[in-house]
């Protein structure tokens, strides 16, 4: 059964480039199997945060906020493709993640941080680590750091140069790292139901 990973990624600028990291990883995943699927919060484009997917009465959420919920219960792992704005998440991928709670329970997060620097967001991928485990998700310990990323991937998300090849050497560890927890949690969940 392929895994289903969800890759999401929450910069609202019009001259963004961590799609380019986005959509490396989903296509390296899919390469290795994997049901892949971006989800780019500006295009799902929520609302800033009202009412949260469990604060509306079963069936009157708004359209695209039932369907990402519906992604989110379905999938098996999840990637947060992570800029920095001055050393924190960006608003817009911690708004989407915000709308849900226990849709995230009981599955497996990595996180992928990038910035236009050499230190690759790695303030803003230690911040969404602790979110993520008050989110209900196990974070692995593999992590991705791209940076500077206009000079290791291009405009379609290939890899250019040295910070290229960098990346393309660190992607099957987090890959395999995520894939082994995806296995494992999925097993858990079949052979036990999560406590709550
Ligand atoms: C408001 C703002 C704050 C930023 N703060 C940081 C920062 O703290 N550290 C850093 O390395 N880069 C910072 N940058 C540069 C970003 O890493 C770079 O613009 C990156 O491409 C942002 O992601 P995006 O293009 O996907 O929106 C900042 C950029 C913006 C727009």
């Amino acid at each position: 059964m392929a895994d289903k990973v969800l890759v999401l990624y929450g910069s609202y600028r019009s001259d963004r480039m961590g799609v380019r990291l986005a959509d490396y990883l989903v296509t390296g995943l899919a390469a290795r199997g994997a049901q892949a699927e971006l989800v780019d919060a500006k295009a799902v484009n929520l609302p800033m945060l009202d009412r949260m997917y469990k604060e509306y009465a079963k069936g009157a959420a708004p359209a695209p906020m039932e369907a990402l919920a519906e992604k989110i219960r379905t999938a098996d792992a999840f990637v947060f493709v992570t800029g920095e704005y001055n050393w924190g998440p960006q608003p817009g991928l911690k708004n989407l993640t915000d709308h849900f709670l226990e849709e995230w329970f009981w599955r497996p997060a990595a996180i992928a941080s990038y910035s236009a620097g050499r230190f690759s967001g790695a303030r803003a991928g230690t911040v969404w680590h602790g979110i993520l485990s008050e989110m209900g998700m196990v974070v692995i310990s593999s992590t991705i750091a791209v940076g500077p990323i206009a000079q290791t991937l291009d405009i379609d998300g290939k890899p250019i140069g040295s910070g290229g090849e960098a990346l393309q050497k660190a992607f099957p560890r987090f890959a395999d790292d995520l894939a082994w927890w995806t296995e494992a949690a999925r097993e858990q969940r079949a052979r036990k139901a999560p406590p709550y």
